[in-house]
Formats: C-alpha cells, sequence, structure tokens
C-alpha cells in the first residue's frame, strides 16, 4: 500500500489551536488502524479560521478539512478522509478555496505547500533561484533589478529599497552589515511571524542577496522573544543553509562571504524602530538615535547597514529569479508588487491575504474578510498598526496604495487591519494610543514623553464633558505638536488614530462635528 500524505500545519496559531494534539492523534488513528500514513508538518496557508486546517493529498490535489479538533479525528477516519472523500469539515480542494484561488502570491507561495524545514522542499518549489541569478549577474545587475522592480520598504514607512541598497553598496567601508528587522510590534500584523516560520530559507536567500549586493558580509535577524517559533526555525534554517553552502565564506562558490545570526529582541515597540533596534542589538537599551547620520552610511557598529524588514528582504529572491520588470508589472501608480495584508481584529475570515496594490478596502474586508465576526456593520478599520489612522466604513472604498491612503489621511504601514463594530467607542481608542504611546516612549524627546501622558489626561477631560471647547483646542494643539517636534514616528505618528477618531467619530467624545477643526 502506498503511503498516504496528511498535512498538519506547525505555525504558531495552527499550534495554539491544538495542530499538535491532531498530528499526534492521526498517527496513533492510522496506526491502530494500519493504515500507511506520513504526517507532514506544513506551514499555515493564512486561512485562520479553519486552524488546524488538515489536508490529505490526493491524485487531484490536496484536500482539506478544518477546523479539526483530536475529537473529529475518528470521523474522519471513519469517513475515509485518506482517500479525500466528503465529510462535515471537508473544505474540498485547498487551492480551490475561493480565499485562496483569488491571492496573489508571490511572497506566501509556498504557504501551507512545503515543509518549511526542509531544504529539498525550498529547491523544488523555486527556493534559491534568485541567489543563483544574483550570483551570475553580480552586484551592479542585482541592484538594477531591486530598483526596476519599484519595491518599497514593507516595514511601515514605504521607503524605495533600491534607494537604500544603493547607498549601501556604494559607502566605503570595511565592515558593513544587513539587519532584518523582525520585530513585528503592530498590532494586528502576523506577515512578518508567518513567513519566518513557514518559509525561513526565502528570508535567508533575500538576505544573503542583500549581502552580495551592497557589500555586507554579516546579517542579523532581530526577532521578537515573542516568537520563539521563528527563532528555532530561523536558526535550524540557517545551519541547514550553511552545511548546503548557500550560507558562509564562499557563497555558491561565488566567492563572496555572507554569515547570519539571529539577535532576539526584549519586548519593546520601540525597538522595531530602525535605529534603537541597532542599540539594541548592540547591547544598549533601546533608544532612538537622532538622524542623520542614516544607519545606511553608520548603522551597527557604527558601520554602513542596510535595515530591511522581513517583507522587504523576502520580496527580493523572487525579483531576481523573475525580474524587477516581472514584480513591477503587479500594483499601481508608485505601489508596486504585492502586499501582504493582515485581517484582523473582528473580522469573520481573519487571515493572510496577498493581492496586488490596488484593491479596495472594502474588498478586503467583507470580500475575503467576510464582514465583523459579530455579524455587526463594520464601523472603521485601523490600518498599519497602532500609529495608523482609524479609517471609518465610509472610505472603505479606497484603493489600498501608499498614496491613496495618504490621500485620505490615513496609511498602509505593514499591512494589519484591525476592524472594530459599532459597539466599540473610538474616543476610548483614541485615549488608547496616547497611552500606548505613553507606555512605549523611550523618553528620548518630550513631545513623545510627556505630550502622550498629557493627551491621555485631556482625551478624559473631553470624555468627562470638562470644558469641552478649549480641550479639544488644546487636543489638537498638542496633536500637532507630537506630529512636528517628536524625534521619531512613534511621537509623531500617534496623534494618526487620535485625530482620524476625533474627525471622524466626534460624537464618541460627546462632541457635535462643528466643534472639531481638523
Ligand atoms: C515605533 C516604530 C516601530 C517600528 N516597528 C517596526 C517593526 O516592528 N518592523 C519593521 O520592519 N519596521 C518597524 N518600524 C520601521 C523601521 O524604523 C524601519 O523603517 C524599517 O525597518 C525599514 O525597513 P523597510 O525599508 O524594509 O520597511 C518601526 C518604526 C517605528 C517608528
Ligand atoms: S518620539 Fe518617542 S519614541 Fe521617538 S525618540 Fe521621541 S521619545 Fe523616543
Amino acid at each position: 500500500m502506498s503511503v498516504i500524505r496528511v498535512y498538519v500545519p506547525c505555525d504558531s496559531i495552527a499550534r495554539g489551536v491544538g495542530a499538535d494534539d491532531v498530528a499526534s492523534a492521526i498517527i496513533a488513528t492510522a496506526k491502530a488502524r494500519g493504515d500507511n500514513v506520513e504526517v507532514i508538518r506544513n506551514s499555515s496557508r493564512g486561512m485562520f479560521w479553519l486552524e488546524p486546517l488538515v489536508e490529505v493529498a490526493t491524485d487531484a490535489g490536496r484536500v482539506g478539512y478544518g477546523p479539526v479538533s483530536v475529537e473529529e479525528v475518528a470521523s474522519l477516519f471513519n469517513a475515509g478522509f485518506l482517500t479525500g472523500t466528503d465529510h462535515a469539515l471537508s473544505i474540498g480542494l485547498v487551492e480551490e478555496h475561493r480565499y485562496l484561488k483569488t491571492q496573489e502570491r508571490l511572497l506566501f507561495a509556498r504557504a501551507g505547500v512545503t515543509d518549511p524545514l526542509s531544504l529539498t522542499d525550498y529547491e523544488a518549489n523555486g527556493g534559491y533561484a534568485g541567489l543563483r541569478h544574483a550570483v551570475k549577474i553580480g552586484a551592479d545587475k542585482t541592484l538594477d533589478e531591486v530598483q526596476t522592480s519599484g519595491l518599497r520598504g514593507r516595514g511601515g514607512a514605504a521607503f524605495p529599497a533600491g534607494i537604500k541598497w544603493g547607498t549601501v553598496k556604494g559607502a566605503k567601508a570595511d565592515q558593513k552589515y544587513v539587519v532584518c528587522n523582525a520585530d513585528e510590534g503592530d498590532s494586528g500584523t502576523f506577515a512578518d511571524r508567518m513567513l519566518m516560520e513557514g518559509d525561513p530559507f526565502l528570508l535567508i536567500e533575500g538576505m544573503t542577496i542583500a549581502g552580495l549586493t551592497t557589500g555586507a558580509t554579516q546579517g542579523y535577524i532581530y526577532v521578537r522573544s515573542e516568537y520563539p517559533q521563528a527563532i528555532a526555525h530561523l536558526e535550524a534554517a540557517i545551519k541547514t543553509a550553511e552545511a548546503a553552502g548557500y550560507l558562509g565564506n564562499n557563497v555558491m562558490g561565488g566567492g563572496h562571504a555572507f554569515w547570519l545570526q539571529v539577535r532576539k529582541g526584549a519586548g519593546a515597540y520601540i525597538c522595531g524602530e530602525e535605529t534603537s533596534l541597532l542599540e539594541s542589538i548592540e547591547g544598549n537599551r533601546g533608544l532612538v538615535r537622532a538622524k542623520p547620520p542614516l544607519p545606511a552610511l553608520q548603522g551597527l557598529f557604527g558601520k554602513p547597514t542596510l535595515v530591511n524588514n522581513v517583507l522587504t528582504l523576502a520580496s527580493i529572491p523572487d525579483i531576481l529569479a523573475k525580474g524587477g520588470e516581472y514584480y513591477h508589472n503587479f500594483g499601481m501608480g508608485r505601489s508596486r508588487g504585492t502586499m501582504a495584508f493582515q485581517l484582523a481584529g473582528n473580522i469573520r475570515f481573519g487571515g493572510l491575504v496577498e493581492k496586488a496594490f490596488g484593491l479596495t478596502l472594502r474588498e478586503l474586508l467583507e470580500g475575503y474578510g467576510g464582514g465583523t465576526a459579530s455579524g455587526k456593520p463594520i464601523r472603521a478599520v485601523q490600518v498599519g498598526g497602532p500609529l495608523g489612522a482609524w479609517v471609518p466604513e465610509a472610505h472603505l472604498d479606497t484603493e489600498l496604495d501608499y498614496e491613496a491612503m495618504a490621500a485620505k489621511q490615513a496609511m498602509l504601514g505593514h499591512g494589519g487591519c484591525v476592524v472594530v463594530d459599532d459597539s466599540v467607542n473610538l474616543a476610548k481608542l483614541a485615549q488608547f494610543a496616547m497611552h500606548f504611546c505613553a507606555e512605549e516612549s523611550c523618553g528620548k524627546c518630550t513631545p513623545c514623553r510627556i505630550g502622550s501622558t498629557r493627551g491621555v489626561e485631556v482625551i478624559q477631560k473631553i470624555r468627562d464633558k470638562q470644558d469641552q471647547a478649549k480641550n479639544v483646542a488644546l487636543l489638537e494643539d498638542l496633536c500637532e505638536t507630537m506630529l512636528h517636534g517628536s524625534l521619531c514616528a512613534m511621537g509623531g505618528m500617534t496623534p494618526f488614530p487620535v485625530m482620524s477618531a476625533l474627525r471622524h467619530f466626534p460624537e464618541d467624545f460627546g462632541l457635535a462635528s462643528k466643534e472639531v477643526q481638523s
């Protein structure tokens, strides 16, 4: 009897809802019944409401069942799920599922398909074609491809990757570094984690191409400590890549050295800001550095350093394998390629949606997300993490593009979307934004350190209907000061969620709209 392959995700989300126990139950039941089953721990497809999503390989493709609990395992066997038969938990052919079928997965092409720690699987599914090409064409032409792609940083600021890479490449120094920002502190985000857990060789490959292009020989991946599985997968994959000659003193025989190490963060949101991240890697407290000098010229240990987000670096192998022009053909305007949107908060179908820029927020939240989990109307969505603006339902037809969002005084950031329904008070959330800033401020500059604490108090006074006109004016003034006077975007962007809540939902503050100036 030939072996039947059954896939059970090892992604943290799936494990958090019992995937390990389900995998064990499948192995034990198959053994007891004499079925010849191999259980493979794949990564997640990003359809979280279906986790643990168990897949069975059949001649027609992989058939999915989810969410599977240990209690359901016996009934799956009894129904004959090993041949892909129907069952109440069946979702049919996984890749035909409407959530997946219409996505444009470049970054997450292997998500759920491969065993994350199998280099053979990675290579068999297009892995290392990008690095091979980069070694062949050399640093100058590799940089050309990155510039042609139009890729912009996915960490939040959307700075053109090609320009940053060119600056580091052009810097003269005896040592340069590549640093991957995997701190992923934004609310509602998980794409970095999914990628590191689910396809660690992709990030390693992207960083290696970055090293060869810029002349950096050492790379660091700064991962938040809350991601132990990502850390374990990266460390295992780095060892495998070293043993296979993809990392080391002579990468793929091309004569260039590149080494990688993982560094663990300690839970401070501000350590995601690139200069305090560098301080943290150096062993110091995560205090923001004034710019200039830019990290690209004087970064880690004072040396030229390329700092990029996980998804920026992980986009590179495909750009090299298929060409910058191929990547540039996705998207709209100045937002090129695809974006990993993350649906979270009060949403029916939470998970990962990778699409070319240009779909609307409504298509994302209603088309993919299915509206709220509570079944109540969507009232607002915060896009881009805790410093992102609240976008009201009336603006859901905005295209997901950096410039289109900015035109609505909102942002795209890292692509996280936190949805709230009409039971939520936005004044409370505006106050929380100030509170979050007060908690997470590094304390280096006054507008953020003091302003955020005063912001919490002023919003409380407005909510308590104390001298409202005067306190609204004070809040607006305070936000202006934080916006223009803060040293980094922590204090500089906290006004976004506050002012957007005030602008779009004055009634939640106990105000009539005419009382709000901006
Ligand atoms: C308070 C704060 C937190 C940040 N957190 C992150 C983070 O968790 N991950 C990230 O990639 N970028 C984060 N950034 C942005 C980084 O400073 C930097 O712009 C980014 O790592 C550059 O990479 P990119 O060009 O690939 O986007 C944060 C910025 C600020 C101000
Ligand atoms: S804005 Fe806040 S986090 Fe940024 S440097 Fe100033 S005090 Fe530190």
